[in-house]
């Protein structure tokens, strides 16, 4: 069985008298896709916030491969190891798709965002350019790279996302429903493109709405209902638990019945 790659304990958040994150205890092991599930309102995108620094936790450890990153300014996380992508697409629609993912090197290595619109053709530059088209075209948007964003697909913006959080080299990728808005090829697509971002060994924290997915790609899922853990194993564990079904499965079948603001 692999190391723990994230390990967090007690982690809790309170909005007013709302307590979004209620004690939870999270074991995310290397080179493993972690689902993350449970209803709307459940906490799952305020665990993504605490875990990458939005958010401040109200109490509770948070580390990865053993440096504690709980209540650090979001670039001091991104330094450890940790990308994300959100709920709500956090695109530059007005540059071109290798300027999106190149903003993503930009912020590994402190760099200003000016500096992606002045590329010459020096050697480092060069190299820059290389490196964010193989992302693209690992993510198969390569054809794309010169277009403006705001042209692309609600699908394909969400491959930016992913192309660009990869810039950073993570070791941990936190995806805050990641498939939200695409249709059955893409969403095919992009879980292929899971599969091979884990064949590279990264980890990955999912968390997702569509049940069919889930079940088939993550290693380990846990489950969130009020804020609180109730469920942790394997998919076919997670499937078979009767409180799981009640708060969650039972009247979930992949369809999201509303959307919910949220980042
Ligand atoms: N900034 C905030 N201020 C006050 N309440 C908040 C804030 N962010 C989230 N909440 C509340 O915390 C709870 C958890 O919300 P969260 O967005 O984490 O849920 P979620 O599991 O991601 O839901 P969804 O599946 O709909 O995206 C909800 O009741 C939500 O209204
Ligand atoms: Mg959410």
């Amino acid at each position: 069985m692999n190391a723990s790659l994230l390990t967090v304990r007690g982690l809790t958040r309170r909005f007013g008298g709302l307590t979004a994150v209620d004690n939870v205890d999270l074991d995310v092991r290397k080179g493993e896709i972690h689902g993350l599930i449970g209803p709307n309102g459940s906490g799952k995108t305020t665990c993504i916030n605490l875990l990458s620094g939005v958010l401040k936790s109200d109490a509770g450890s948070v580390t990865l491969e053993g440096t504690e990153i709980a209540r650090r300014p979001t670039h001091v996380v991104a330094a450890a190891g940790l990308a994300r992508t959100f709920q709500n697409i956090r695109v530059f629609g007005r540059m071109t798709v290798l300027q999106n993912v190149l903003v993503g090197f930009n912020q590994s290595l402190g760099y200003n965002l000016l500096s992606v619109f002045s590329l010459r053709n020096g050697a480092a530059e060069r190299r820059l350019h290389e490196q964010g088209m193989a992302l693209l075209e690992f993510v198969g948007l390569a054809d794309k790279h010169d277009t403006l964003a705001t042209n692309l697909s609600y699908g394909e913006q969400r491959l930016i996302e992913i192309a660009r959080a990869r810039a950073l080299s993570p070791r941990l990728l936190l995806l805050d429903e990641p498939l939200v808005g695409m249709n059955p090829t893409e969403v095919d697509r992009v879980v292929d493109l899971f599969q091979r971002m884990r064949g590279q060994g990264l980890t990955m924290l999912l968390v997702e709405h569509k049940m069919r997915v889930v079940m088939s790609v993550c290693d380990q899922i846990t489950v969130l209902n009020f804020g609180r853990k109730i469920a942790g194993g394997q998919p076919d564990e997670i499937r078979a638990d009767p409180e799981v079904i009640r708060a969650y499965l039972g009247e979930n079948h992949g369809i999201r019945k509303k959307r919910t603001a949220g980042s």
